[in-house]
Parts: structure tokens; sequence; C-alpha cells
């Protein structure tokens, strides 16, 4: 699993005054996922009939619901694959059985972690000063989310990586191709046209190289997030964005008698999004709008709309802010690993580009 360490004063500046979302299962969900031994790659090696236990027909159902390799099985909840399959007990024995197949361990020595960590690779974001405050670009095995008020720059930023992570890896990004949830109807090709002309790549290699999928609803998003395991393996997806990830829970359920509910959804939507980052060493960006005071961007009265799910489900947060102009001010919270502070980039026909300080 990426770190999902917060630092406590941080989740005090984001609080969202709804009520305390801790409760909720937050975490205990993620967990559902063993942690790994370090030097685990996506591998496509094992076929599920390669399970003890796992015959033609048990193989057939569980290709069937999206489960390709032994790896898929040996990440599985034990509730979602009993759905599968009838039972827990026998979930339970498929997904140990795969396990030791796949070489999945529970317990995994600190020089495994940082093996592990060695193992992620960066996005370049296509802008030099952020790619420096984000010690080298967007990072795969991890959720970064983009907050920010309407205009900062989110949609702009996901258009932008959308068409990086395409680039070899010589020009910082991963060969790979990206899969785009849009849940807000504003995903627009023409961008993707001009942000890959500017970065050298042929519009419509660029334009094929991304996956849409329009999510009319929160349990729809939820749907295309488990049915893109069946996607991402083959396609070569490195890079997986949600825009946005809260606006349909937060309109479906609305005010502090259905909050209980909502951030079960949401918890249990992001520890999806956390596994298949780590499975397939994607990268996971999610935007989130954020309710801000004119006058103090940073202080306490800024509210990701998310509340605190999100902080603790989120490796990176980045919040955007507009400056003059077209000009976009990022900060990088809670990090584990960056100290924060700023970058400046511009927003332009071109896509996101460095800009002068401010
Ligand atoms: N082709 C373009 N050239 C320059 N600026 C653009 C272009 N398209 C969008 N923008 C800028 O991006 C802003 C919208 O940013 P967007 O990424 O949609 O914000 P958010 O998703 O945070 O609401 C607009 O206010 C506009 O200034
Ligand atoms: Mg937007």
């Amino acid at each position: 699993m990426p770190q999902v360490r917060r630092r406590e004063k941080a989740s005090e500046e984001v609080e969202e005054p709804i009520g305390n979302e801790e409760d909720t299962e937050a975490t205990t969900e993620p967990s559902a996922a063993p942690v790994t031994t370090a030097l685990q790659s996506p591998s496509q090696s094992y076929d599920v009939e390669e399970i003890e236990g796992v015959g033609r027909v048990t193989a057939q159902k569980l290709r069937e619901s999206g489960y390709n390799t032994a790896l898929d099985v040996a990440y599985a909840g034990v509730k979602e694959l009993a759905d599968v399959l009838g039972s827990e007990d026998r979930a339970r024995q498929i997904i140990a059985a795969a396990q030791r197949l796949v070489g999945l361990n529970n317990f995994v020595t600190a020089l495994e972690v940082y093996e592990r960590k060695r193992n992620v690779q960066y996005i370049s974001t296509g802008v030099k000063a952020l790619d420096e405050l984000l010690g080298g670009g967007i990072e795969t095995r991890a959720i970064t989310e983009l907050a920010g008020e309407f205009g900062s720059g989110k949609t702009n930023f996901c258009h932008q990586l959308s068409v990086m992570v395409q680039l070899p890896e010589d020009k910082g990004g991963l060969k790979g191709k990206a899969l785009f949830i849009d849940t807000e109807n504003t995903f627009r090709p023409e961008r993707i046209v001009q942000i890959a002309k500017y970065r050298g790549l042929d519009p419509k290699e660029a334009l094929k190289n991304i996956f849409y999928a329009r999510a009319y609803n929160s349990d729809h998003q939820m749907l295309i997030i488990d049915e893109a395991k069946k996607i991402i393996p083959k396609e070569n997806i490195r890079l997986i964005v949600i825009d946005s990830l809260v606006a349909h829970f937060r309109s479906e359920y609305p005010g502090r008698e259905n909050l209980a509910e909502r951030q079960q959804k949401l918890n249990h939507h992001i520890a999806q999004l956390l596994k298949l980052a780590d499975i397939y060493n994607a990268a996971v960006v999610v935007t989130n709008q954020v309710i801000a005071q004119p006058d103090m961007f940073f202080g306490n009265p800024l509210k990701p709309a998310g509340g605190n799910v999100i902080a603790h489900g989120a490796t990176y947060r980045i919040w955007l802010r507009k400056g003059k102009e077209n000009i976009r001010v990022a900060r990088i919270l809670d990090s584990p690993m960056h100290p924060e502070s700023e970058a400046t980039f511009k927003i332009t026909e071109e896509g996101l580009i460095d800009g002068e300080p401010q």
C-alpha cells in the first residue's frame, strides 16, 4: 500500500465541520489488501487456473467478474470475492492460495518497503518548478489529490497529465496510457490535441491513448473503477484520473443525515483506487473542489469538499489557487516527504507551462 500518513496539523487545517468522519470505516477498508512484498511487479504471469483449488468453472467465473490473473485474486477482498464464489470461506481459501502462488506475504521487512518505494515512478507535470516541488512529478502507487476553487486549473491539470504520461521516460512520461473518468462533463478532447502538439506527440495517437468514461452518478463511478481492472493491464494504463472525485457523492448524499453513508461509500471507492494504483503501479489523480473564503487562501477557512475521508486517503494533496491572469500557484500539503512550498505555472493554449514566480 502507498503511504497514507498524514500530519495531524494538516487534517485540522482542512477539517470539514459536518461531523466526525473518522468514525467511519476509513481505516479498516484500505487494509483489505495485504501489505505486499516489495519487488512484486504487476506481473501477469499466473493465470487464475494456476491457483490451487481453482478449476475451469471457477476460473471462468473469476474472469467474468474481472479477476483475470492470480494477482487480481490475491489482492481481492473476502466479501467481494464471496459474491463471485458463493461463500466467504471459499473466498478466503482461494485468496490465500492466490497469495501463496504470487508470493504475497503479510509481513515484509523495512528493506522491502524501501525497495518498493524505489519502484515507484513519476509522471512529469510538464512544469519544472512543480516537478521539483513534487520530487520528480506525480507518483505511481499513490493517490494525488488536486484541490482548488472553481477555475483554479484542476481540469486543465488532468488533461495535461493524460498527455504527459504518454511521453517516453526520457521526456518525463511512462510511455503509458490514461484512463479519464469525467463526472462533470468537462473533458475537452480539443485541449488534448493542443497539449499533445506542444509536447511533440501525434494528436490522434494521443487521443487514442486516453480511455474516457463519463460517470453519471456515484454508483456508476464506482462501477467504472471496478471494471477498470480489466483494461488497465491490457492497455498499459499508468494514469487514472477522476475529475471530480466527490461531486456526485456530495450531491447524492447531502447534509449531515447522509454523511455516514456518503463517507462509507467514498472510503470504499478510495480503497479501490489505492488498490489499483498499487497493483498496477499506476498514478491516481483525483480532483476535489475547495470552498474558500476570498481573503484567506491557506488558512483555516478553507474546506475541501470531500472532508477528511480524502485527507486520509490521498497520499499527496496539491492545492491550486489563481494568481494574476493565467498564473496559477500550486502548494503541496501534508506530504510525508516534501516540505511545504509553492510553485508557479501558467495555463495557456499549450496546457500547463512554466510561469514566473509571483
Ligand atoms: N485554451 C486555453 N488557454 C488558456 N487558458 C485556458 C484555456 N482553457 C482554459 N483555460 C483557463 O483555465 C481555467 C479553467 O480551469 P479549469 O482547469 O477548468 O479549472 P477547475 O477544473 O479547477 O475548475 C479558465 O479560467 C481559463 O482561464
Ligand atoms: Mg474542473
